[in-house]
């Protein structure tokens, strides 16, 4: 291995490290840099535990290189400003064992800076790729609705067509 200075933009600030540039992010944040809200799942790409967001795509840190992030903007759990979405995760109490959770945080703040006010399948094909044990996939979808005001919409599009059927 060959250790070289890279330098990083994390969460806004600039870093300078001693490191592998072949390095996974995700070994860089968590163990040179405690930047520990990112999590260690699987290591290959297929739980999305470790999901953080490159100039404000959504990545997986096990699988990015140091030297794939040179240059770019890295926001982690740490870093991510959504109030709104994180409200959201509360108001639904959607955390269990809580491991999967930044991962899926990152990947529906991605998803709601794409499309603000997600549909379904829209939803599916974003979060597909963050496993949860737990099983909290129903309250993450309600939560990532509440976020983007589309539950709110449809409760008022209930209310309308009851309104509605009682004028009628
Ligand atoms: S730890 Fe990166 S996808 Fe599972
Ligand atoms: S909350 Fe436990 S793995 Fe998702």
């Amino acid at each position: 291995m060959s250790q070289s200075k890279l330098g990083l933009k994390i969460n806004g600030k600039d870093y300078t490290l001693d490191a592998d540039p072949n390095m996974p992010v995700l070994w860089a944040i968590r163990d040179l840099l405690g930047l520990t809200g990112t999590k260690y799942g699987c290591g290959a790409g297929l739980c999305g535990a470790c999901t953080i967001h490159v100039d404000g795509e959504p990545a997986r840190a096990c699988l990015t290189s140091l030297k794939q992030v040179q240059g770019k903007q890295v926001t982690t759990i740490e870093g991510l400003a959504a109030d709104g979405l994180k409200q959201a995760w509360r108001d639904n109490n959607v955390p269990q064992c809580g491991y999967c959770q930044a991962g899926q945080l990152m990947s529906a703040a991605a998803l709601l800076s794409q499309y603000p006010q997600p549909n379904d399948a829209q939803i599916e094909e974003a979060m597909v790729g963050n496993l949860c044990r737990c099983g909290t996939y129903t309250r993450i979808k309600a939560a990532i609705k509440q976020a983007s005001g589309t539950s709110a919409q449809l409760d008022l599009n209930e209310r309308e067509q009851s309104l509605r059927e009682i004028e009628a």
